[in-house]
């Protein structure tokens, strides 16, 4: 018997690239070659379709292998369960010797997944000479997390049958085992309900789509109807088509908010009664099921009926998110309901609905799943909580001893940029790379050991509003969703974001040979500024390619070969403009770097600010705000300080007494993300530091983005600027996030 000791490195041109890491893997001297009598043995007719396709993809590398109900001894890859001696669920154990390979598994999935296994070394150990060539090893192998989900948005854009198979293909070879299907949203309807038939011929489409981003003002449109729908028949074959990859699809059917497009073929379910259109636009829109109308819950409970027969899944995801009370606070109605259930608030109202349904789907011996919000108001018996506005809602949930998936926005919403390239096409926000996906933990240090086995596992979510096509999808997707895949898989203490690129990195021969449109810059050069207290900002690059040279220019032009090598931090000392381009070898890797560095009086001068940048906005360099660099309009830039509900009050000495006739600042608004203008910005000037005089105020920031204020002051003589940013406060109704604290962004402030 081998021993199962740490992941070893393997010293030859053998390689083990699994991704998932596996829990042991062992290499050996031995060699399994396979040739044209290389048999595949099943023990039992369940694990037949496994074997097809290992032998599937076995024919698509170009060698063969025949099926075989005998257990040879030689020359055979056998597949079978054995629950005694792989004890762990989705488990596996794959040895590759001389004369065999061994595939046994806990359960069918286990096999499943030792297959994938063998078919990542059966890819990437192809010697042209000696045909397929598989390296000795015994790999023992299971998972860390019994969930491991992709979601997919099919309401924004709607993605072909043919594609969702392509989804599942891909999930399943990197060991995902559920599926996510966002089935309904304001833009549009995607499952047939054959007692509902105004679902498919009203909510499944929406009469046009705004063109860009959500934040663009005044929002434009395309004009052309959109949509379509799954047919009852496409998802029963898709859900066995999961299946038979061992990936449970959930299916979600949201209420109460994200309804526009039922309500706009069923206006009597909303409070209003309409009339309602399927929305041409992304958002939260105030139009929800109503909860005082039984007929809603008639209809959400024929509905889920339908679902049911399509889906075998335990959980069904009923949404719960982004639900506006707006209409619940005057509708009589719903005030009724409240009224007769005791309910002293809309959000007990929006948990008397979540319970309600959730008792509706016990009764038919489901589970339900939704999201965060379903805490407020009061948490459903048996719900399992989905953490997607951070990590909070995930910690209650365990705490009150409910399942918990984590899907944090910050690191699992792979809609949002995974690259600060201006030319990356349009996406929903934020700076999310592949290795801040990687090193994300689903298991927060807030929480108790005993309280650690409520955290089920991990999902990455994917949100369609500006992924207009498959290839985009896939492009947004890959890789980080297989830096995910490791994270629901891998034990903790087996991470190493090294590591994960080496085998990442020979994995794009896989992901090009399965037509995957992935993101390929993934090693693109990483940066950082800080600003020193002499007025220089140095910069810092680095990348993890292999064989990687880094070379830069300040004269503007594209950097070449020819240009000087980066080797230490630069240091800044004037107005510049900063490029630089990585090179793997001699050859470009990437997009050009490059960084303008605006040079004022204030530069890393001493700065004091009353209250502290909060969350994801309290850059690392404690000098952001007076280095020369304007944070762009990717606000998780590590630029912007973000003021939670608090005042931004900034005091900078220069040190001396000097000429001031120049003042500025630049202000963040992008209300859809709850960054607000203040409602008075002042600046002050003072020679002593005591006696302030003001010189400047304003009130209005019109720009739905960066807000430039650049003040010509009278010419004053002083040492200290202080300014005054007053924070929005609390947003208004009627605006997204209403109710919440308003962020107050601000990013370099200028001085001459
Ligand atoms: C969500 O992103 N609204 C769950
Ligand atoms: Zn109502």
């Amino acid at each position: 018997m081998l021993a199962y000791g740490t992941f070893a490195q393997h010293s030859q041109n053998t390689v083990f690239p699994i991704i998932p890491r596996p829990a042991s893997l062992v290499p050996s001297d031995e060699h399994f070659q396979l040739n044209k009598s290389t048999a595949i043995f099943v023990s039992r007719q369940s694990l037949q379709p496994s074997a097809d396709l290992l032998k599937q993809a076995i024919s698509h590398l170009g060698h063969f292998a025949v099926l075989s109900s005998e257990n040879k001894k030689e020359n055979v890859i056998s597949l079978e369960t054995d629950a005694t001696e792989v004890p762990e669920k989705e488990g596996y154990f794959l040895r590759i010797s001389q004369n065999k390979v061994e595939i046994t598994g806990h359960d069918e999935a286990g096999v499943f997944y030792g297959i994938q296994s063998l078919i990542q070394l059966l890819y990437l150990n192809q010697s042209s000479s000696a045909g397929l060539q598989l390296p000795g090893c015994a790999v023992k192998d299971s998972p860390r997390f019994s969930y491991r989900g992709l979601h997919l948005d099919v309401g924004r854009n709607f993605f072909p049958v043919s594609f969702i198979r392509k989804y599942i293909d891909l999930l399943s070879f990197y060991k995902f085992n559920t599926f996510h299907w966002h089935l309904t949203e304001d833009q549009g309807w995607r499952i047939e309900i054959k007692k509902y038939p105004e679902l498919q011929s009203v909510s499944a489409f929406r009469d046009e789509t705004i063109i860009g981003h959500k934040k663009d003002s005044p929002h434009r449109f395309d004009g052309k109807k959109y949509g379509g729908f799954y047919t009852q028949q496409e998802v029963k074959e898709v859900v066995e088509y999961a299946r038979s990859k061992y990936v449970t699809i959930i299916p979600e059917i949201e209420m109460p908010g994200h309804a526009m497009a039922a309500l706009a073929a069923y206006p009597n379910l909303g409070c209003t009664g309409g009339p309602y259109k399927t929305a041409t636009f992304w958002g939260v829109f105030d139009d929800v099921f109503c909860a005082g109308n039984d007929s809603t819950f008639h209809f959400l409970e024929d509905v889920l009926s339908e679902v049911l027969a399509l889906f075998p899944s335990k959980y069904i995801h009923i949404g719960g998110d982004e639900c506006p009370k707006t209409q619940w606070k005057i509708c009589p109605k719903c005030q009724k309901r409240m009224k007769d259930e005791h309910l002293k608030d809309e959000h007990e109202l929006q948990s008397y609905f979540i319970r309600r349904m959730e008792k509706y789907l016990n009764s038919k011996q489901r589970e339900i799943i939704g999201w965060d919000e379903i805490l407020e108001g009061g948490l459903s018996p048996k719900a399992t909580v989905m953490s997607w506005r951070g990590e909070e809602g995930g910690i209650a949930a365990a705490q009150q001893k409910h399942d918990v998936i984590m899907s944090p926005e910050s690191h699992l919403y792979l809609d949002y940029y995974q690259s600060l390239n201006p030319n990356e096409p349009i996406a929903a926000g934020g700076f999310t790379p592949l290795k801040k996906v990687y090193d994300y933990d689903p298991v927060p240090g807030e929480l108790k050991p005993e309280e650690y086995q409520y955290i089920k596992g991990i999902q990455a979510n994917i949100w369609s509003e500006y992924l207009y096509n498959q290839a985009q999808v896939e492009y947004m997707v890959f890789p980080r969703a297989i830096a995910v895949s490791e994270t629901g898989w891998s034990a903790k203490t087996h991470k190493n974001y090294e590591d994960f690129l080496k085998r990442l990195r020979l994995h794009k021969i896989i992901l090009r040979d399965k037509k995957v449109n992935f993101f390929d810059r993934f090693e693109e050069l990483n940066f950082s500024f800080t600003t020193h207290n002499d007025g220089k900002v140095s910069v810092h690059l680095s990348s993890t390619l292999p064989q990687a040279n880094i070379r830069y220019t300040t004269n503007g032009k594209n950097p070449g070969m020819n240009d000087k090598v980066f080797k230490n931090d630069f240091f800044v000392e004037k107005s510049t403009i900063f490029k630089a381009q990585l090179f793997g070898g001699t050859k470009p890797y990437g997009k050009v770097f490059e960084q303008s560095f605006d040079f004022h009086k204030a530069i890393g001068k001493s700065l004091t600010l009353k209250n502290k940048p909060k969350g994801n906005f309290n850059p690392k360099d404690p000098l952001a705000l007076v280095n020369g660099i304007t944070g762009s309009l990717r606000y998780n830039d590590g630029q912007w300080s973000g003021f939670s509900g608090e005042n931004f009050e900034a005091v900078i000495d220069l040190g001396i007494v000097q000429n001031i006739q120049k003042l500025g600042l630049n202000i963040l608004k992008y209300h859809w993300q709850r960054m607000w203008e203040p409602n008075v910005l002042v600046f002050y000037l003072s020679e002593n530091g005591k006696d302030y005089k003001e010189v400047y105020r304003q009130k209005t920031f019109p720009e739905n983005a960066v807000n430039k204020v650049r003040a010509s002051v009278p010419l004053t003589k002083a040492r200290f600027i202080k300014i005054e940013a007053e924070n929005k406060g609390i947003i208004p109704k009627g605006e997204y996030g209403a109710g919440n604290k308003a962020w107050l962004m601000i990013d370099e402030i200028y001085v001459n």
